[in-house]
């Protein structure tokens, strides 16, 4: 009734933003992303005898009222198909700063939804547990297959899950990501999906999106970083727009990730193949080949308010492992 399962965090290179269906979070379009092997989250799941109220522990204290629910939420759906009321107590560790644009909520709900799947003796398929890990966070139905990951919106709650196009070794991009700030967003990706239709510009990027995720899916299958890059590029704008012209607007982006985004361009133009992408906060992901990695990292370190720099390689898919956190 115990296992421990690790998942890593994902970097969506056309983004998730907007729901078809909120409860069920079926996105208004697919999207693209690949994993991160140094961004990860081990989650323990233990089930006691009876019922009775869940323990949850994140980064070593009691979770707060917000994320208690919606871990339990979580669970009694991993609870119901297993058709058990059993208590359970959740020890989760995040290696990465959480709640800033780092999605740490995908690596997180893919380590629960596996672990607590594995604990209750369940033994789904990659499809299933990929779309129950999309309930509790839907990025997290991207961080459940390996490597480079398309989430196809689906009709339904059982066809719309992350499948993987490329294994991590297809390719060995690196992601360089400008650490700007640690402190949590003030506006949750929740919200900012429930505000999305709010703007004006909503439909004209969903509208786009599914070229922009074949493009990509081409260039990870072609190798061509100039093709991923500048698609990934255009999104990412796109969802900021929509953000920022949402009623109420949203802006995610700090002086620190504009230096980010500016030097970009700037060391580009200079012939350095560098592309950036921004998720729900202010944190700067920068995609470039494994051979010019160490020289970007230095230039990144330099930039105003860049407070570290982190490089992560494509990872795997949530797996099992045998230590357990408690
Ligand atoms: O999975 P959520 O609800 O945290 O939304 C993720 C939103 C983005 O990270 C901005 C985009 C994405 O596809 O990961």
């Amino acid at each position: 009734m115990k296992a421990t399962a690790v998942a890593n965090a994902n970097i969506a290179f056309v983004k998730y933003w907007g729901d078809a269906d909120l409860a069920l979070h079926l996105p208004v379009n697919p999207s693209i992303s690949m994993n991160l092997d140094s961004l990860s989250t081990v989650t323990t799941v233990a089930f006691l005898d009876g019922p009775g109220a869940d323990r949850v522990i994140v980064d070593g204290a009691p979770a707060n009222p917000a994320t208690h629910r919606r871990v339990t939420a979580h669970l009694d759906r991993v609870r119901a198909l297993a058709g058990t009321k059993v208590r359970a107590r959740v020890v989760s560790r995040s290696d990465f700063p959480t709640g800033a644009g780092l999605a740490s909520s995908a690596s997180a709900f893919a380590a629960l939804t596996l672990a607590a799947a594995a604990a209750l003796g369940l033994e789904l398929p990659e499809g299933t547990l990929s779309a129950l890990a999309r309930l509790g966070s839907g990025s997290a139905c991207r961080s459940i297959p390996p490597g480079f990951v398309e989430w196809v919106t689906g009709e339904s709650h059982g066809a719309s899950c992350g499948r993987s196009i490329a294994p991590p070794e297809h390719w060995p991009l690196r992601d360089c990501i400008a650490i700007v700030s640690a402190t949590h967003k003030t506006v949750g990706s929740r919200e900012g999906h429930a505000r999305a239709p709010s703007s004006p510009l909503h439909r004209a990027r969903v509208e786009g999106a599914a070229g922009r995720v074949a493009a990509c899916r081409g260039a990870i299958l072609a190798r061509d970083l100039a093709t991923l890059g500048s698609a990934m590029e255009a999104d990412t704008v796109m969802m900021h727009a929509v953000a920022r012209t949402s009623r109420p607007p949203i802006c995610y982006w700090t002086p620190g990730s504009l230096h980010v985004i500016r030097a970009i361009l700037a060391w580009r133009a200079a012939g350095v193949p560098v592309y950036y992408t921004v998720d729900a906060g202010p944190n700067v992901h920068c995609l470039c080949d494994e051979a010019d990695a160490a020289s970007v990292v230095q230039r990144m370190e330099k930039l105003p308010g860049v407070q570290q720099v982190r490089v992560a390689r494509p990872g795997g898919g949530a797996r099992l492992v045998p230590e357990h956190l408690a």
